[in-house]
């Protein structure tokens, strides 16, 4: 572990890396993720660092529905002081990587039920510059290409699926971020089989190889378990590994058809699924584990999380809402401190 006072080139990691630890629960590529965690889940070795990071962290995927633009307003809502922290639908990680470039994590436990978000994060974490070569490889082959043969170079790296064509996870990795920076809208959109199945966006210069980006994220997650489970499998997660604070942003409930933008991973999050992961926050809140949730504001969600705090902050209108509605839309935070 560092010392506090010990001075470094290194940016000095805020806790320590939970990596010896045994996989939370390991899943093949393509099947579906569920409520069941497979084996034991020792708690977490803590160490406290009360010390700022050298270098901030920013998402090295773009999410849509990301919570990026948000953290101004999100932050201040969250208890003080150190946490020791899940957030149980990572996606991009807006809120991990600036929580932990704030210096306000103790420990986290990041899931998603996406293989291919848990892959890419693990990856990063234990081998960025082996990402980077296969990024740069990408970037190699695409850029100085015409529109043409850059589409059919996104379509073929699209089709490779991993469920469908055996490949390493760096291959994964290196798939996902370049799909995620070179389709339509950044949008990362799977199909029921869980195939991703965005069409070619048209960038002129898209940055393929962030690399200084990369490397930071990769520093913020050394100090991350990060594993792929189902929401509901959060209660028994956090109990393990001593998670004091969640943060919950679930696909949001759709307030009208022209919105229901919510199949990230392989099939919608439905009404019964918002309705579960109602019970689940019920659950943690039993457990006397804190939790904020963000989701839209419609009176199905005032009415699942009746009786604990809810409030509103201003976002951006997304993608999918029609264009002559600009400026911004309600969502709703809910927290049970
Ligand atoms: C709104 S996005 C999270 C965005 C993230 N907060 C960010 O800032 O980029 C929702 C995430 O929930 C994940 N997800 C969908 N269904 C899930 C489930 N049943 N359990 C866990 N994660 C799920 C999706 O894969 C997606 O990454």
């Amino acid at each position: 572990m560092s010392s506090p006072n010990v001075r470094s080139s290194q940016p000095i990691p805020q806790f320590a890396s939970t990596r010896a630890l045994p996989p939370l629960r390991v899943l093949d590529g393509g099947g579906p993720a569920t409520n069941r965690v497979t084996g034991p889940v020792p708690r977490a070795g803590l160490h406290i660092v009360p010390q700022p990071v050298a270098e901030p962290a920013q998402p090295f995927l773009k999410w849509v529905g990301g919570k990026r633009r948000l953290l101004d307003q999100l932050v201040p809502l969250l208890p003080t002081g150190r946490l020791r922290y899940a957030e149980p639908f990572l996606g991009g990680g807006a809120m991990f990587f600036r929580l932990w470039s704030l210096g306000r994590l103790e420990s986290a436990l990041l899931t998603d039920a996406s293989a291919d978000v848990v892959n890419a994060c693990n990856v990063l974490r234990d081998d960025v510059d082996a990402l980077v070569g296969r990024l740069r490889a990408h970037a190699h082959a695409y850029l100085p290409a015409d529109a043409d043969a850059r589409a059919a170079y996104f379509y073929a790296v699209r089709d490779r699926h991993p469920s469908l064509v055996p490949m390493d996870a760096v291959e994964r990795a290196a798939r996902m971020v370049f799909l995620n920076r070179t389709c339509f809208n950044g949008l990362w959109r799977e199909n029921r089989r869980g195939l991703f199945n965005a069409p070619h966006g048209r960038y002129d210069a898209p940055t393929l190889c962030p690399e200084d980006r990369l490397r930071a994220a990769a520093r913020a997650l050394d100090a991350a378990t990060v594993a792929r489970a189902d929401f509901r499998s959060l209660p028994n997660l956090c109990r393990a590994h001593g998670v004091t604070f969640a943060y919950l942003d679930p696909p949001y409930h759709p307030v009208s058809v022209t919105s229901a933008f919510n199949a990230y991973s392989g099939g919608a999050f439905a009404a019964t699924a918002q309705a579960e992961l109602a019970d689940t926050c019920r659950a943690l809140d039993r457990a006397g584990v804190r939790w904020m949730l963000s989701n839209s504001d419609c009176d199905f969600v005032r009415g699942l999380y009746r009786g604990f705090d809810i409030r509103t902050v201003q976002a951006a209108r997304a993608v999918n809402c029609k264009g002559d509605r600009r400026g911004t839309v309600a969502e709703v935070v809910v927290r049970n401190y």
